[in-house]
């Protein structure tokens, strides 16, 4: 794998360009999860730009390279004033489930002997991901059935001496719907918890929305209670990957997060992050995205978007067998199907018109549905999405459901995962027809049926085998 000679970068782009050709394309917004297009190709490209110019300094030692603690000033400080508190201290971190990791590390560490995370069904994964690196533990609090907003009531009889750490979604990923943040922050400042906002969708989108004129509900660090914020620059910022800001009320809070050891004899170790090394790529491509668009950019690309949301939501109500989950806040839009309609054979209909809609599996009495991430490219084609989205529903409606082959759920669900090897593993999926390296491609709606049939920790087990047997 390792070239005995060292190769020319014109073949190793071109290279990288034919690797990249089975890839969903990130510009244009027929890919409606994972990346976030302005629609304006100038100001990626000062992203990419500024990005390459910071790849090189390392994030390690902001003594060493002062010129990444200006630009972490003006990003995190950008932040804070968009979000209710000027001023407020903040990190520059990789991502969101990097901002919750320190989240939940600071509220843990500044009350020693609390364990619990209380938070919505629909919190983000990052939590439990975070209680589990952190040796903590979830409490999970229903949501409203209809609305899809975390229950209070149950928020109330969750919190308890325990708890180190409130939850709330501005908004919600799977419904896009904003939590009741002051009544949960109100809860848990009664009782001294601290609550986090989880505003890494939402905390560089909504207020561009509610300026644009949506009614948004109060979710800032100007709520009462609400004691830290992430908010993802890498979503609706739509700067490079690598870019979200943590925020704290108080800068007793954020040292809470950092990490500092001289417990070796080699270099002084502080951290502001999980990462200690990290390139300052992604603060200074965040950095020039911010600058490019300037507040009148985004509150453009507010406005685009919550048309484009607008006429998405009406337009998939008037597909027949489809209707939209919940009254959604931001730009997330969760489309049901029925029992006409099957969403995951959908999802591949679209894939087949060359569009990738997201398949959300059924949880906690919450249907499976298609998931759309409105962005500001989505306006220029929203009505052609809704044309693919009708034509990929009717396609559904023949082909009717996925079939799953009878008796597999409980097959695997009976199976000692952990006593089967990687190869054995993916032979099995070969002998029911699913074929494990053959992702991505039209044809997932089984494989999305057989795991949504499956309890959630089976379908965890199965995924990590799956990881497994990819990279084997
Ligand atoms: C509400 C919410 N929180 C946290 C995250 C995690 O963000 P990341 O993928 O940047 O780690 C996401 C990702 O989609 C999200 O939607």
């Amino acid at each position: 794998m390792l070239p005995e000679h060292g190769r020319p970068v014109t073949e190793l782009l071109a290279e990288l360009t034919t690797l990249k050709a089975a890839d969903l394309p990130v510009r244009g917004g027929k890919v409606t999860a994972y990346v976030y297009d302005t629609g304006l190709p100038e100001v990626h490209e000062a992203a990419h730009r500024a990005y390459a110019e910071m790849l090189e300094v390392n994030m390690l030692d902001p003594t060493a390279f002062p010129s990444m603690v200006a630009l972490e000033r003006q990003v995190v400080g950008a932040v804070a004033e968009l979000l209710g508190r000027p001023g407020a201290p903040g990190i520059f971190t990789s991502g969101g489930t990097e901002s919750i990791m320190l989240a939940v590390k600071a509220a843990r560490d500044a009350r020693p002997g609390t364990t619990r995370v209380v938070l919505p069904v629909t919190a983000h994964p990052a939590f439990h991901k975070a209680a589990h690196y952190l040796g903590m533990e979830i409490v999970p609090v229903p949501v409203d059935p209809v609305t899809y907003r975390a229950s209070v009531p149950a928020f109330e009889a969750a919190l308890d001496e325990r708890t180190a750490l409130a939850v709330a979604s501005a908004p919600s990923y799977p419904q896009g719907v904003v939590d009741p943040v002051e009544e949960v922050a109100a809860l848990a400042a009664a009782r001294g918890v601290p609550c986090h906002v989880d505003a890494c969708v939402g905390g560089w989108l909504l207020p561009w929305l509610r300026e644009a004129g949506a009614a948004i509900p109060p979710f800032d660090l100007a709520v009462p209670g609400v004691t830290s914020i992430s908010c993802d620059l890498h979503k609706f910022g739509y700067a490079p990957k690598g870019a979200s800001v943590l925020l704290f009320r108080d800068a007793e809070l954020r040292r809470r997060a950092y990490f500092a050891s001289a417990a070796w004899p080699g270099y002084t170790i502080i951290n502001a992050t999980v990462q200690s090394s990290r390139s300052a790529g992604p603060l200074g491509g965040a950095w020039a995205t911010l600058q490019a668009l300037g507040r009148e950019g985004y509150l453009e690309l507010g406005r685009r978007t919550l048309e484009a949301t607008r006429r998405l939501a009406e337009g998939v109500g008037k597909i027949p067998g489809l209707r939209v989950l919940g009254e959604p806040e931001a730009a997330l839009v969760a489309i049901a199907g029925s029992a006409e309609v099957d969403v995951f054979v959908l999802a591949d209909e679209a894939r087949r018109l060359g569009w990738f809609l997201q398949p959300q599996l059924s949880y906690a009495g919450i249907p499976a549905n298609i998931h759309v991430t409105v962005t500001g490219v989505t306006l220029a084609g929203v009505d052609a999405m809704l044309e693919v989205i009708a034509e990929a529903a009717d396609a559904a409606r023949r082909r009717g459901p996925a079939d799953v082959p009878e008796g597999l759920p409980e097959l695997i669900t009976s199976l000692d995962l952990d006593a089967l090897d990687d190869a054995t593993f993916a032979e099995l999926a070969a002998s029911v027809g699913i074929d494990l390296t053959a992702t991505g491609q039209p044809g997932m709606a089984v494989v999305n049926a057989v795991l949504d049939a499956l309890p959630a920790a089976t379908r965890e087990a199965i995924l990590v085998r799956f990881l497994s047997v990819l990279y084997s």
